[in-house]
């Protein structure tokens, strides 16, 4: 997340905010936790939501939040499997489409995504404004 959104401090303080706000959409039911295991020990997790909006929808949207698996066995197919797994409770709760935000550079996750289906939908762009 510091990566994707560049503008937002990686301190603790904020990593905390971060857990606190991810579990407070599952705790609430809008959110979602798939972790995947090697015996006990956690070695990789995926977050989904449900898109909470404060207008009329024409449909459900879900998100992918984060991905995350442990540098050690990753090529195993388990970002995969995790994602898979979040797609199929998304649906399950009625999500007809969903999102995610993935930086242009991180080819291994655009990659994943792409062969799960995701295509691009949307450009984000950007400009810094000094000259204005
Ligand atoms: C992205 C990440 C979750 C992938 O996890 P993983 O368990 O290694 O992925 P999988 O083994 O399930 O790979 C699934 C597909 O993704 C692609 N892929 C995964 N890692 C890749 C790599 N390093 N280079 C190229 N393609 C890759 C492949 O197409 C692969 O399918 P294939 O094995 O049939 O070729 C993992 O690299 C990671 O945790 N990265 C750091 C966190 C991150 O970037 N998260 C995503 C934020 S949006």
């Amino acid at each position: 997340m510091f990566k994707i959104e560049r503008f937002i401090l990686p301190s603790e303080e904020n990593a905390d905010k971060w857990i606190s706000f991810t579990r407070d959409t599952l705790v609430r039911g809008k959110g979602f936790l798939f972790v995947a295991k090697n015996g006990n020990k956690p070695i990789g997790f995926c977050t989904s939501s449900i898109f909470e909006m404060p207008l009329e929808a024409s449909e459900l949207m879900g998100s992918i939040n984060d991905l995350y698996v442990l540098p050690e066995f990753r090529g195993r197919g388990i970002g995969r499997k995790l994602v898979a797994e979040s797609l199929k409770k998304l649906k399950a709760q009625g999500v007809n489409t969903a999102r995610l935000n993935v930086l242009k550079e991180n080819r291994a996750a655009v990659k994943l995504y792409r062969k799960l289906g995701f295509k691009i939908y949307n450009y984000g762009m950007e400009k810094t404004l000094e000259e204005f």
